[in-house]
């Protein structure tokens, strides 16, 4: 077969180590695996070339994607999916292995089912938003980052007690990461988009931490209403100056950790057996701690936060399950 892979959307760590397995799955299958360079723009372009294991092999430890990506909607036009069926017969593509976010995957696989092409999706994105899917590529090596540096803050804030320290993760209008994050560092306060919070409350827990252990740590996702105005409110409300650390892309840009490089190997093996195998759509997604390839994620529910550790974090009621 003639498979083309496309990364569209926000990269995310551990897209290299997939790209690299699909290559070696590939010579297995007796397969020729191209590359889109730049996203679905870069394909209509017919930015293509052929991917090598030996090539791809010194990226499988670096994050963001050798492909490079495209946010650009060049398929939302009926000219650009005509233009991307004759870009892909000329180049004789039989087909495409598509990497994204929920963006992507909910509206681009359905897209090439309809012209007729085969695809596979593998949802990547630090965000963990994508329905239908436990676990997305690069989201745990996202957190890992966030922990080095909670690591890193909480060294100093031993070291100088009696301090609040803020930290905004990435996430976009979700709050899956800051969440996840804030439980397993043992934060005093998780913020997140999906929930209303009350400042003299965030005030209070994080004065409680300092009395506990000497510091205070809230975790809040980028995306949170009114961060800035309760950032400003916190100093005066706590009587304590905040201490404010913003991840950023830096985040987004973070090493694949073990999981994800696991998560990778994963997807590439799934999706090429899956198209041997005479799937013409599908989306690999993780249920139970396994992988599960889906037809496709049209009905499949939002993905929702915890409620239940949100509150038990933020030490609010009905928090205790
Ligand atoms: O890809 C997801 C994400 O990293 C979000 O967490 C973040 O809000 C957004 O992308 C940032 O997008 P951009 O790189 O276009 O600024």
């Amino acid at each position: 077969m003639r498979i083309i892979t496309v990364v569209s959307g926000g990269d995310a760590p551990g897209i290299n180590a997939a790209l690299y397995h699909l290559a070696l799955q590939a010579v297995r299958h007796g397969d020729t695996l191209l590359g889109a360079l730049g996203g679905f723009p870069g394909l209509l372009n017919e930015r293509i070339e052929t991917l090598e294991q030996g090539a791809l092999l010194p990226w499988i430890g670096l994050a963001g994607t050798y492909l490079q990506s495209s946010r650009e909607p060049v398929l939302a036009q009926p000219a650009g999916r005509a233009q991307l069926a004759e870009v892909l017969a000329r180049h004789q593509v039989d087909a495409l292995v598509v990497f994204g976010g929920n963006g992507t995957l909910r509206h681009i696989p359905p897209l090439l089912a309809e012209l007729g092409l085969v695809s596979i999706g593998l949802p990547t994105t630090i965000d963990n938003d994508v329905p239908g899917t436990e676990a997305t590529l690069g989201f745990f090596s996202a957190c890992d980052f966030a922990h080095r540096t909670i690591d890193g803050i909480r060294a100093t804030g031993h070291a100088l007690q009696g301090r609040i320290f803020t930290m905004e993760t990435l996430g976009g209008d979700t709050g899956y990461l800051a969440l996840e994050v804030a439980h397993s560092a043992g934060a005093d306060v998780a913020l997140i988009p999906e929930m209303s919070y009350d400042a003299a409350h965030v005030a209070a827990r994080l004065k409680a931490g300092i009395e506990q252990r000497g510091q205070a740590l809230m975790v809040y996702s980028e995306g949170l209403p009114g961060k800035q105005a309760l950032l400003d409110a916190l100093p005066v409300l706590a009587g304590i100056r905040i201490r404010d650390t913003r991840l950023g892309h830096a985040q987004r840009g973070s090493t694949p950790s073990h999981y994800d490089r696991w998560l990778a190997a994963q997807m590439a093996r799934h999706a090429l057996t899956s198209l041997h195998e005479g799937r013409r759509s599908g989306v690999i997604c993780v249920e139970g701690g396994r992988i599960v390839v889906r037809d496709s994620l049209i009905g499949m529910p939002p993905r929702q936060p915890d409620l239940h550790l949100y509150n038990w974090i933020n030490a609010l009621p009905q928090g205790d399950t």
